[in-house]
C-alpha cells in the first residue's frame, strides 16, 4: 500500500541516517519524530529540537526518557527560526524535518508560520551537508496554512538544480487537504 506522508518520511530519514550523525527535528510536538531521530543517531550522534510550546518540551522529555534516549538529544524550548544562533555554521547536518501546522488536541493558535519556517530552512541549508536531506511534512487545512504552503512550494521550487534535488509527494484524491511532504536533498 501506498505510504502516507509522514511514514514516507520516516523512510527518508531512515534511508540516510547514520549513528554519529548531527540531526534537527525543527517541530518537536509530542517527540515521535526527534525519538525516531535519536534511535538513528544513537548516544554517539546527536539530535537537536525546538518547539515554542513548553508542552511539546515536557512531552518530548517524557517520551526520550521512558526510551533512554535523552543522552543523544537536546531540546531548544524556542523557535527554529534561532537554529543560526544555537547550532554553529560548522556543525554538519545530515538531516532535518519539519511537521507544519499545529499540535494535535493542542492550541490550534499556535502553529508554524511562513517567515519563520523560513528562516530556519535557510539556516538548515546552511549547515547541510553532501547527500544530507530537508523534509517538510506541510499540514495546510487550517486558517493560516495555505500561505505557509505556498511559501514552502515556492522555496522548493527555486533551489538550484545543480545544487539540491527536490522532491514533493502527495496523494490528490484525497479529501481534508492531507499533508504534502517535501524532500530537499543536497547534491
Ligand atoms: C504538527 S506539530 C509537530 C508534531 C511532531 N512532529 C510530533 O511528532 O508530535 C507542529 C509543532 O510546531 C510547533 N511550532 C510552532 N511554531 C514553531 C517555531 N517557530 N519553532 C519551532 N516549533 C514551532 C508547535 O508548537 C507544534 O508543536
Amino acid at each position: 500500500m501506498l505510504q502516507t506522508s509522514l511514514h514516507f518520511s520516516h523512510r527518508l530519514l531512515e534511508e540516510i541516517i547514520q549513528p554519529g550523525d548531527q540531526v534537527v527535528d525543527a517541530t518537536m510536538g509530542n517527540g515521535h519524530d526527534t525519538a525516531l531521530l535519536a534511535k538513528l543517531v544513537g548516544i554517539t550522534g546527536k539530535v537537536y529540537a525546538f518547539d515554542v510550546q513548553k508542552a511539546a518540551i515536557d512531552a518530548t522529555r517524557k517520551c526520550l526518557s521512558e526510551q533512554k534516549l535523552m543522552e543523544q538529544s537536546t531540546l531548544f524550548h524556542q523557535g527554529h527560526e534561532t537554529i543560526k544562533d544555537v547550532i554553529t555554521i560548522e556543525t554538519p547536518i545530515k538531516a532535518a524535518i519539519f511537521n507544519l501546522g499545529y499540535l494535535p488536541k493542542s492550541d490550534k493558535e499556535i502553529i508554524t508560520q511562513p517567515d519563520t519556517t523560513k528562516a530556519a530552512v535557510d539556516a538548515l541549508l546552511d549547515r547541510l551537508v553532501s547527500k544530507g536531506r530537508i523534509i517538510l511534512v506541510v499540514y495546510y487545512g487550517h486558517e493560516g496554512g495555505k500561505e505557509e504552503l505556498s511559501m514552502v512550494e515556492a522555496l522548493c521550487r527555486n533551489l538550484p538544480q545543480q545544487n539540491y534535488n527536490v522532491l514533493s509527494y502527495q496523494f490528490i484524491n484525497q479529501m481534508n487537504h492531507p499533508p504534502i511532504l517535501y524532500c530537499i536533498e543536497k547534491k
